[in-house]
């Protein structure tokens, strides 16, 4: 699994977390860990142990998760059924943070005698325990052999921490910091199949910058945000990936190998020398197609007439790629402006395309620099037109489409 380091939780939105709360001291951190749950956008139902009331209020944790707690089987008031059963279909995590030695011990035995661990009996989502207890309970070899034996049957162990602990002792037992387990929550549920492992991909993206003189030069609108989406969604399904960036103000996505580049030609150069050893390729930089004749050694002066610039054409990277692409796939984008299809499926041909992404500066939310894009898949067979959606979900729609292609 993931390493336990990275504290950064990853966008839970959507997301239903059972958070379950057992009887130990480190349940006041409970409440900090189901605020972070809550930012992160999950929904979070709280499924507390009799004991857990006597170290944090239902109150604290109903407030908190907005959402009423369930400690019993039934509501003793009115006799209404907590169904346990839904609780586990409902669930896309179940979280039991703090854990104590008593919850692990029966959840190893299969025990049902509260809601938290029927709860677990029927859960079919991920289960994540974050233990909590004094040094020696921990390192008691019944704890060590139940947390083996859940390990063994895919319950997640969010390992606690060394520290000074609620009896004065020193040592491990301190249950792991609230943005840890959050972390661990959001990456676990965020973690994609490696789908695409023993694949390389070449992604290019950004905007290339044809240098004028010392201080201008020619650019784009192109943000590269498109185009890091997909090397991002490429990585993570376990593609190796090798992105050949224009300039842009983006981080680098995890996995990704990156290349960065100023001008077409550099560009060309770096996308050749990757597409050697890739199975694949997604065109996605914004390329200038001109560039200045001669770049000015020094600053160019204003004069009082009009100046004009001599250009020439770039090399088509796409084009000289797809001349040579044999069995590998490619990618290609066209951003028009107008008969928006028909030059698409022009490109496609031209550029030998397994398929294109058309955008069209026509259609709100689309295009440069934004978040999202409403976009057009187009190959020899057929068109898809997709509704507007984040850049992301964009990314994975288009990764879907090459796995499809290259399976
Ligand atoms: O012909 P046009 O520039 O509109 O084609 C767009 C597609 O070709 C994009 O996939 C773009 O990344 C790629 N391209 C390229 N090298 C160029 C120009 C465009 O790779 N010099």
């Amino acid at each position: 699994m993931q390493s336990q380091s990275s504290t950064s939780c990853p966008s839970l939105e959507g997301r239903h977390i059972l958070l379950g709360i057992t009887g130990s001291i480190a349940a006041y951190k409970s409440a900090v860990l189901c605020r972070l749950l809550k930012k992160a956008g999950a929904e979070v139902q709280v499924v507390m142990t009799p004991l857990a009331k006597q170290f944090i209020t239902p109150l604290t944790m109903a407030t908190l998760s907005k959402n009423p707690i369930l400690v019993e089987f039934f509501d003793p008031e009115n006799g209404a059924w907590n169904s346990h059963v839904s609780l586990g279909e409902w669930a896309d995590c179940m979280l039991i943070a703090p854990a104590t030695a008593n919850t692990l011990g029966k959840m190893c035995a299969g025990m049902a005698d509260n809601l938290l661990l029927t709860s677990y009996l029927s859960a079919r989502c991920p289960v994540v325990v974050a233990p909590a207890m004094d040094l020696d309970m921990y390192r008691h070899y019944t704890t060590q052999r139940n947390l083996d034996d859940l390990r063994q049957h895919g319950v997640h162990v969010v390992e606690p921490e060394d520290g000074e602990l609620a009896s004065g002792l020193v040592g491990k037992g301190r249950m792991a910091e609230p943005e840890e387990i959050a972390a661990y929550v959001g990456h676990l549920l965020c973690e994609k199949k490696k789908t695409l492992s023993g694949k390389h991909f070449m992604v290019t993206a950004g905007a290339t910058i044809e240098p004028i003189d010392p201080v201008r030069f020619i650019s784009n609108h192109s943000s590269g945000k498109m185009g890091y989406a997909i090397a991002g969604e490429l990585a993570q399904r376990g593609a190796r990936v090798t992105l050949v960036s224009g300039r842009t103000a983006l981080p680098c996505p995890e996995g990704v190998q990156r290349v960065d580049v100023l001008s077409a030609e550099e560009m060309y150069t770096a996308a050749v020398a990757a597409f050697r050893e890739a199975d694949g390729a997604v065109m996605c930089a914004a390329v200038a197609d001109y560039t200045p004749t001669t770049v000015a050694e020094h600053k160019l002066k204003k004069g009082d007439g009009e100046m004009t610039i001599p250009l020439k054409r770039t090399r088509d990277i796409a084009a000289a790629l797809g001349s040579e692409k044999g069995h590998r796939l490619m990618v290609g984008f066209a951003l028009e402006t107008d008969n928006e299809r028909v030059n698409a499926t022009e490109k496609l041909h031209k550029k030998n395309f397994d398929f294109v992404v058309l955008n069209s500066l026509r259609d709100a939310g689309a295009g440069f620099r934004g978040d999202t894009n409403k976009v057009t898949f187009i190959d020899c067979q057929a068109r898809e037109e997709l509704p507007l959606m984040p850049k992301t979900e964009v990314a994975q729609k288009i990764v879907d489409k090459i796995e499809s292609i290259i399976k």
